[in-house]
């Protein structure tokens, strides 16, 4: 998914005057300065969100940040206001209430069927998550205690995770496209002592799951104050070594990130309405479906559909109904509208759009330039935010009223965020320039280890270049300093802008009996930017079989999840190894793209290996 330098993605594409002139930044000029001090001096830099949220310094708060990114130097570590107080509900809800917005909607929940919906206040939420946290209370819950969620988009998710907070109990959502096996390792794993579901029967019937039990307990429930280091929640991400990582973030950094790349890169003022179309399960979910929409007093749209039921056109319908400012989606969803055609979106008026966002995977300037021109009538700036589950919220994003934005390139580092483009030997790359992406310093929101496995953290994001926190991700500076990032650079691939290992599908697929050996790479796919396509060895004496594709395929729905199923399952008599037995992936990965051109295969053991599988691959 590289991007060429092209005509197409160096098209400028400054915000107009008008919308500049509203915008909480306005001008390049004013992101330097704010940029400037947000590296120069952090504490001050932060100290008035941190107010504004409601973190309480106390005498046992010592440095506003301490951190070491270089395992030579000690362990390694970040922290921001450590030993002072806070409580995540708190600022997300008692405070604006206090403030008056009581009465304003946190949520339109939109369901799957388009004639099913409900409307949730700032105080109907107070109240059903105090409730909630009473339940939690008496089923024994603890601060500290960790607690598994598995539940739909509805708005008892919502009540669920703000209750958590609200007792200081950590929560673990697994995504509800997860299987049961997924969400088995993952409670074990934490070591959860409750899990929150739902029965599951949602589409096409009201949502009131867990309100029979909310309904006869008590609606006072005081915050539970916590160390803004104590932990917030974990979300498990895929690592490369095919065990997933349980992503550790803290309370009060990832407060001051949700809320402020929430009010600057979507500059949501009063009176917007906002819609994140991703899962709650997902990082994208947590911080901008949730908790940074909900810090910053923000009225939202909770969808528990597709984009595609009733029709193509439920986005734009959805975007009508409720008068959508904000929309912020990913580039796997725009390109499958894209495919649909102009006419279904011009059905609609989508007058009320401001901005447009993209997450999840780079987006093809071509996508880029039809949700610009033709979603947004060419008059809303597109903000291409790149992030992970580990850095809790942007960290290279556009400002929509400040940033001239190039399609195709997230641009320019968010306030706090260091960036710099490292090569093989960890030199930092100057000017133009390609290589690994890398931060030099932390921000609030940045994870804070690996729940259980600090030794992973420190190896995972920190032993190639001591120092710098390593994305995983390449990236390209041009010659006007901005940022393209051109995908990952490790065994990970990006299905839809969900992140798998190659390990972890291939180790589901050797658990298969007949199955002697396994190699999975990605392929270029024309709406999920990247899909699955796996080389299998049967076992000697087996035969391959539209059977045992069949099973291969239920194996990882039933172990993964359906997002990850494979596309393409491909016949290997043998798979290209080097002398040493180690797969040659770039020979595997050109044969899945269906390339001829395999480049060197020299070092291979085995020549005759690689015209055997280009005999048997697909299309
Ligand atoms: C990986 C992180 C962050 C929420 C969704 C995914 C890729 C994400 C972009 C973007 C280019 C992007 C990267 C990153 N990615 N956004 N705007 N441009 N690449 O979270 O599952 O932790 O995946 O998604 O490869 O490392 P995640």
């Amino acid at each position: 998914m590289a991007h060429r330098v092209g005509s197409l993605c160096e098209d400028l594409y400054p915000p107009s005057k008008s919308f500049s002139e509203k915008a909480f930044v306005s001008s390049m000029e004013e992101y330097s300065e704010m940029y400037a001090k947000s590296i120069r001096e952090p504490a001050t830099f932060w100290r008035p969100t941190a107010e504004i949220l409601g973190i309480k310094s106390t005498s046992e708060e010592k440095d506003f940040v301490s951190w070491n990114f270089n395992p030579q130097k000690g362990p390694i570590h970040v922290e921001w206001l450590k030993g002072a107080q806070a409580n995540m509900c708190y600022s997300a809800l008692d405070l604006n209430i206090q403030r008056g917005l009581g009465d304003n909607v946190a949520f339109y929940w939109e369901g799957n069927e388009p004639e099913d919906d409900s409307v949730m206040t700032y105080k109907q939420l107070f109240v059903e998550v105090c409730k909630f946290a009473n339940v939690l209370k008496k089923h024994g819950v603890k601060k500290g205690d960790r607690v598994a969620i598995y539940m739909p988009m509805v708005p008892s998710l919502v009540v669920a995770m703000l209750a958590c907070t609200r007792i200081g109990a950590p929560h673990s959502i697994v995504f509800g496209g997860f299987s049961s096996g997924s969400l088995k390792d993952r409670i074990i794993d934490s070591s959860c002592s409750i899990l929150i579901t739902a029965d599951g029967v949602y589409r096409g019937t009201k949502c009131v799951a867990l309100k029979d039990i909310c309904d006869q307990v008590d609606e006072v429930c005081e915050p539970e104050w916590v160390d803004c280091e104590d932990t917030l929640f974990l979300l498990y991400t895929s690592g490369s070594t095919g065990k997933p990582k349980g992503v550790l973030h803290t309370t009060g950094g990832y407060m001051m990130t949700a809320y402020s790349t929430f009010k600057y890169v979507f500059d949501y003022h009063p009176g917007d309405i906002y819609w994140c179309t991703a899962d709650i399960g997902w990082i994208t979910g947590h911080t901008y479906v949730t908790y940074g929409p909900l810090l910053n007093g923000a009225t939202s749209v909770l969808f528990e559909g597709v984009p595609t039921y009733p029709d193509g056109g439920r986005f734009w319908a959805v975007v009508d109904k409720y008068k959508v400012t904000q929309l912020y989606t990913a580039p796997t969803a725009i390109r499958l509208l894209m495919k649909m055609g102009d006419s279904i979106v011009k059905r609609y008026s989508r007058k009320s759009l401001k901005v447009l966002g993209t997450v999840g995977e780079p987006i093809n300037p071509e996508a880029w330039m039809w949700y610009h021109h033709v979603v947004g009538d060419s008059g809303c700036p597109i903000v291409d935010t790149f992030w992970q589950t580990e850095t809790g919220g942007h960290v290279i994003t556009p400002l929509p009223g400040a940033t001239v934005a190039k399609p195709g390139s997230a641009t320019f580092p968010f306030f706090g965020v260091v960036p710099v483009i490292l090569d093989e030997n960890g030199r930092e790359l100057n000017g133009e320039c390609e290589g690994y992406l890398c931060f030099s310093q932390p921000w609030p929101g940045i994870m804070r280890t690996v729940f259980g496995d600090h030794e992973r953290f420190e190896t995972t994001y920190f032993k190639k270049f001591p120092g710098y926190y390593t994305t995983g991700d390449g990236a390209r500076r041009d010659t006007d300093g901005y940022i393209w990032v051109t995908g990952r650079i490790d065994d990970m691939l990006n299905v839809s802008g969900h992140l798998l290992s190659t390990a972890e599908v291939e180790s589901c697929l050797v658990e298969e009996q007949s199955v002697a050996e396994s190699a999975v790479v990605s392929r270029p796919h024309p709406v999920k930017g990247e899909c699955l396509y796996c080389f299998v060895t049967p076992m000697d004496g087996v035969a391959f079989t539209d059977a045992l594709v069949a099973a291969l395929k239920e194996r990882i729905r039933e172990k993964i999840g359906p997002f990850a199923c494979p596309d393409f399952i491909q016949y290997a008599p043998v798979l290209p190894k080097t002398r040493s037995g180690k797969i040659m992936r770039r020979v595997l990965r050109k044969i899945a793209a269906g390339e001829t051109n395999l480049g060197d295969v020299s070092t291979l053991a085995d020549q005759s290996s690689v015209e055997s599988l280009m005999r048997h691959r697909l299309d």
